[in-house]
């Protein structure tokens, strides 16, 4: 599907099908009722659309849609509700549901820019390609028929001079990266566990990181991982028929200079979760392909933000391995050294993301940067607190929390705080060991997760924990999101994290 702009429109580029906005006005009638105003200076097309018999009723409120003809060319018309209370999310909804009504019918579509302007046209445009790229996601590679739908070009047309355009068309080129390292990383969480094992998840990664400007890339196997001590992360790994791997990417800024801020990014990667010797019952084994959200969700952040040339120096670090079993894998009761000397008992196999984690934490802490991000599908205790709709944020540092909670909300993802307290640090100390690897009961799970990664994160460093257990599978409640499958939301939260530093 190809996007494209059309600046000194005098008429619409495609004549299948125009998308137009109406917003809700006040009737003129004594009574005052509501009535849709079509958003066009074209007097001819708003009186076609008042002639509409079928469309008497339609009052412009943003559930609404209805579609009339005018010479031989369809309109499709959007209700937006009442102008002053649109924003920029109202935007990228009404626009998937416009996607979505439109792109089995025609192979090409117009969409009338300037009626559909909410803020400045950068921040619309820029919604409705965001819109429109996660929108068309599908994942149909492994279907012998494709998927995909009849559409196949996408004209914004615009009365913007040439001028203007230019800016236009740079936004378009960025929102696109964006939306293509979002399509990337929803790839990787759709792929299935047997085609997508660590070995090939590393390898993709790598081949794909290798092809970004000012990037570099190291890939850690099981032998140099041992050599750093990561017995921890390891352990998770005992029982499968893959090698783990850690993936280590770096990204320069072009111009480097003592304020320059380093961030590293860490990712749980687990191709596949099992539960390992604490085996998960079927019907919640189901899906647990999707354990590597974490790590695409931040190589997703990662690949974008170097793309659209942050300034600001960016590691990402992915923990990779499957859960699996065999005469090798760790069993309950087991107790093991992490990287960083601290003891752990493995009280259950099936908490094995805070293990993998916690080295990765101590081995991005040895970087020394300025703040570690780290992003997993921790805990079944998330979607208790906060079903799928709303990510977890927990962390050591009000400053960082605040400041992904105003990016959270910049870019109109859900994101909410959750405390570590001493308690909860108290309640993950072991008789055995230093540590044990779950709380002593399972109320508070998302904390104590959170509680027991704090342990691995070195002093002084600023630290943020985002558990995407719930928002990372999309149920289908967004009109953007697939029905089913990886939902590809806070890679945009994190990439405008990334932007503003
Ligand atoms: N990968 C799961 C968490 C998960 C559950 C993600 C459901 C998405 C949907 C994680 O490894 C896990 O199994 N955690 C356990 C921890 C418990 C044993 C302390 C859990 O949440 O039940
Ligand atoms: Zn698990
Ligand atoms: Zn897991």
């Amino acid at each position: 599907m190809k996007i494209s702009l059309n600046t000194d429109a005098k008429s619409y580029t495609s004549q299948e099908l125009v998308i137009l906005a109406a917003y809700s006005v006040e009737g003129k009638s004594k009574l005052k009722t509501k009535v849709a105003e079509l958003s066009t200076k074209n007097k001819e097309l708003r009186d076609a659309f008042h002639e509409v018999k079928a469309l008497r009723h339609f009052k412009g409120e943003r559930s609404e849609n209805g579609t009339f003809t005018h010479n031989g060319t369809q309109f499709l018309v959007m209700g937006l509700g009442n102008k002053k209370d649109v924003t920029i999310e109202h935007l990228r909804r009404v626009i998937a549901e416009a996607y979505k009504l439109a792109a089995n019918k025609v192979e090409s579509f117009s969409i009338d820019l300037d009626s559909f302007r909410v803020k400045s046209p950068e921040q619309s445009v820029a919604a409705i390609v965001e819109s429109l790229g996660m929108t068309s996601y599908v994942f149909d590679k492994h279907h012998s028929a494709s998927k995909k739908p009849k559409l196949k070009h996408i004209h914004l047309d615009t009365t913007a001079k040439k001028v203007e355009g230019k800016k236009l068309n740079a936004q378009i080129e960025a929102s696109m990266k964006l939306v293509d390292s979002i399509t990337i990383a929803r790839d990787f969480v759709n792929e299935p566990p047997n085609i997508l094992n660590s070995e090939v998840y590393a390898k993709l990664v790598e081949t794909d990181a290798k092809k970004i400007p000012n990037v570099k890339t190291k890939v850690l196997n099981k032998a140099q991982m041992k050599k750093e001590k990561m017995d921890l992360f390891l352990s998770v790994n005992n029982g499968s028929a893959y090698e783990a791997r850690l993936v280590h990417l770096t990204y320069t800024p072009k111009k480097v200079t003592s304020k320059t801020k380093h961030i590293c990014l860490v990712g749980k990667g687990l191709t596949f979760d099992t539960g390992g010797y604490s085996l998960k019952p079927s019907d919640s084994m189901v899906n647990m392909k999707f354990d590597m959200a974490g790590s695409a969700t931040v190589y997703g952040a990662f690949r974008a933000a170097a793309l659209l040339g942050a300034d600001v120096k960016i590691t990402c670090i992915l923990g990779i391995t499957d859960n699996a079993i065999n005469s090798f894998a760790t069993t309950p009761d087991s107790v093991v050294k992490a990287r960083n000397g601290k003891t752990v008992e493995i009280l259950n196999t099936d908490a094995e993301g805070r293990l993998v984690l916690a080295d990765c934490l101590d081995y991005a802490s040895d970087l020394k940067p300025d703040a570690i991000i780290d992003a997993a599908t921790l805990t079944g205790a998330c979607l208790v607190a906060l079903g799928h709709e709303v990510c977890a944020l927990l962390g050591n540092d009000d400053k960082l929390a605040n400041n992904l909670l105003k990016s959270a909300q910049d870019t109109n993802e859900y994101m909410w705080r959750l405390p570590i307290i001493e308690e909860f640090s108290t309640d993950i100390k072991s008789l055995n060991a230093d540590l044990k690897n779950m709380g002593s009961n399972r109320f508070g799970g998302t904390a104590k997760a959170a509680a027991f990664l704090q342990e691995f994160v070195q002093k002084d460093i600023a630290w943020a924990h985002l558990d995407i257990a719930g928002i990372g599978d999309s149920q289908g409640h967004l009109p953007y999101c697939p029905p089913k499958g990886a939902s590809g939301l806070v890679i945009r939260t994190l990439v405008n994290f990334l932007m503003r530093q």
